[in-house]
């Protein structure tokens, strides 16, 4: 054990920055912390060093943040009790394994002149009029960007992430993002570049993996 206490450097980074934040723990020869806060709209190549106690801390800077509000503060979105990432999970592994966190798919079953018939081999539609969770769905089911675009209210919401087709109807409540941004940019078209802008850190795949209806049609 080191004799001295922890000094905290806190990187905060501006919205459109697309490196993920960091916090470096190092051991301090000072009896306070000291943060290393840099409000500077370039990319972070300096900031100026603070010595701080605890209580000196702004309260809502904390680590992991992309989105800054002006004043250098992070800008939480509150979610509602219930719908935190561990409440996500549960979820998905109960009604989400089970193939029930989908909407929408059943007028596209019931319309034999739809998109779904025709772009979609036969083993692949057996499996999913049989009632195959479709993520689990192999080959899997191919979708057109004009089914995407057919998805695009809250009780029934799909949309593209790196040629992959997920349905978000569940999912606005967890975002930790909030729902309003997903709602403007995420419904019923590829959200793709807004997801890198946001987050590239983040695996879409695996937080949606029981969303997943398949594959974009070229
Ligand atoms: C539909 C697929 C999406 C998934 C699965 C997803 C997932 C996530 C996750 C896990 C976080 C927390 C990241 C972290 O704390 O490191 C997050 C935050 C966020 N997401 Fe998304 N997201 C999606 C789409 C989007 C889109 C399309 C946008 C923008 C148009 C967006 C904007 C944001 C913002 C602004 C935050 C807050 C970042 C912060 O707190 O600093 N997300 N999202």
């Amino acid at each position: 054990m080191s004799d001295h206490p922890i000094k905290r450097r806190i990187s905060i980074q501006r919205e459109g920055d697309f490196r993920k934040p960091r916090i470096v723990l190092a051991p301090s020869p000072n009896n306070v912390g000291e943060i290393l806060i840099t409000k500077n709209p370039k990319p972070i190549t300096s900031g100026r060093t603070l010595s701080v106690t605890s209580k000196d801390l702004p309260c809502d800077v904390q680590a992991g943040c992309s989105t800054i509000a002006p004043g250098g503060y992070r800008k939480k979105v509150a979610l509602k009790p219930g719908r935190s990432a561990l409440d996500w999970s549960s979820l998905t592994m109960g009604d989400g394994v089970k193939g029930k966190l989908i909407t929408g798919m059943e007028k596209h079953l019931a319309n034999k002149d739809d998109d779904i018939y025709k772009i979609n081999h036969q083993s692949t539609l057996v499996q999913v009029l049989k009632g195959v969770p479709l993520f689990m769905v192999k080959p899997p089911l191919r979708i057109s960007e004009k089914m995407v675009a057919e998805h695009n209210t809250v009780d029934d919401c799909w949309c593209i992430i790196k040629g992959k087709v997920y349905c978000i109807t569940n999912y606005f409540e967890y975002h930790p993002g909030g729902d309003k941004i997903l709602k403007n940019f995420c419904s019923g078209v590829d959200a793709t570049e807004q997801f890198y802008k946001y987050h590239a850190w983040v695996n879409a795949n695996r937080v949606l993996r029981t969303c997943c209806i398949g594959e974009l049609a070229k």
